[in-house]
């Protein structure tokens, strides 16, 4: 029998992925670009096991048995296998043959638009590659488990290319620069709330797909701009650019999701008070210090430099006392140096 345990974190889109071009490979519209979270405060633990002995695939999630017959989970398998026969020299008992138990927990809320697929398709398409002996990018396949879950392989700043091709085989992710490049930049996550998102990031974007004008302006108009330009910002680490920018690609995509027909309303009143808040907060200090990026939920992440933490927190003590509003927040979280791995 083989056995592993890995971890992985969120990571959190500053230019988003919202719409697919095919379902079934899970292929985008649009390029995103997206930070990847320290492993420490937000992630997913993965333990997979494989035998000959086992009779089939089995799966828990957070303590409770699942299904194993859902789409995006074989895709992961099926392609992991496929990969490791490659591998294999046609040996009839090799690994490749194997049942797996997949049991996978995340330490923060689950489909609360807190990225949890992300983390969880990385954490299980890297154990899977490692005890399938899979080597290469496998990016590529854990986009097949859930899209944003590719960037999470990586640490620092990550890009995850749309592609061109119909197979989805140039559809990876790739780190734009690691986390040293940048290594005062910190993430900090106000919890509004941990429930359950009405609508799903998939069958929100479905639905946007089939529906909103603006996404196709956005995708045709926006989006490659702003990729070109909030690559330049990390690059040269121009705080201003990189935030604007990040700002307005939250703000365009929540405007389709409101476009979208019925409407997703993922962000709430206390979302838009914090909108206001970095806003007044920015203009107070003559210079943009902070960003705000919201994705399929009310939770906000915002984005600024180490420097600025203490200042912040006690504004958002303040406003949003956590005993009152609801609004939690984790301090300041690093950038990733590296993404996945292996826990011993
Ligand atoms: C708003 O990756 O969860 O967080 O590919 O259908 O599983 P599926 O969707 P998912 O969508 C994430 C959407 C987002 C933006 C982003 O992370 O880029």
């Amino acid at each position: 029998m083989n056995i592993i345990t890995c971890v992985a974190p969120v990571n959190i889109a500053v230019i988003k992925y919202w719409g697919k071009r095919d379902e079934k490979l899970l292929l985008p519209l649009n390029d995103s670009i997206s930070a990847t979270l320290s492993v420490q405060q937000m992630h997913a633990k993965t333990t997979v096991m494989a035998s000959p002995g086992f009779k089939e695939d089995k799966l828990w999630l957070n303590g409770k048995e699942e299904t194993v017959h859902n789409q995006r989970l074989q895709n992961c398998l099926q392609e992991i296998r496929r990969r490791a026969k490659q591998n294999e020299d046609d040996k009839v008992n090799g690994v490749s043959n194997w049942y797996a138990h997949i049991c996978s927990e995340n330490n923060f809320p689950t489909a609360a638009g807190l990225a949890s697929s992300a983390a969880g398709y990385a954490c299980l398409v890297y154990a899977l590659a490692q005890l399938y002996n899979v080597t290469g990018d496998i990016s590529g396949i854990a986009r097949q488990g859930s899209g944003s879950a590719c960037r999470s392989l990586y640490g620092g700043f990550v890009r995850w290319h749309q592609g061109s091709a119909c197979d989805g085989s140039d559809s990876i992710a790739t780190q734009l620069a690691p986390h040293s490049h940048w290594p005062e930049m910190r993430i900090l996550v106000l919890v509004v709330s941990d429930k359950r998102k009405k609508v799903s990031s998939s069958s929100g974007m479905q639905n946007s797909v089939k529906t909103s004008e603006l996404l196709k302006y956005r995708v045709s108009h926006c989006v490659p701009k702003r990729t070109e330009a909030i690559i330049k910002a990390i690059i040269s680490k121009d705080f201003d650019t990189f935030a604007d920018i990040t700002m307005k690609d939250s703000n365009q995509f929540h405007a389709v999701c409101l476009d979208t027909f019925p409407p997703n309303v993922y962000m709430n009143d206390t979302s838009h008070a914090i909108v206001n808040l970095i806003h007044a907060y920015n203009s107070a200090s003559g210079k943009t210090k902070v960003a705000y990026t919201f994705d399929a939920g009310p939770n906000a992440c915002l984005y600024l430099l180490e420097h600025e933490v203490p200042k912040l927190v006690s504004v958002i003590c303040q406003i949003f006392p956590p005993e009152n509003e609801g609004v939690q927040y984790l301090q300041g979280i690093p950038v990733e140096k590296q993404a996945v791995s292996q826990e011993f």
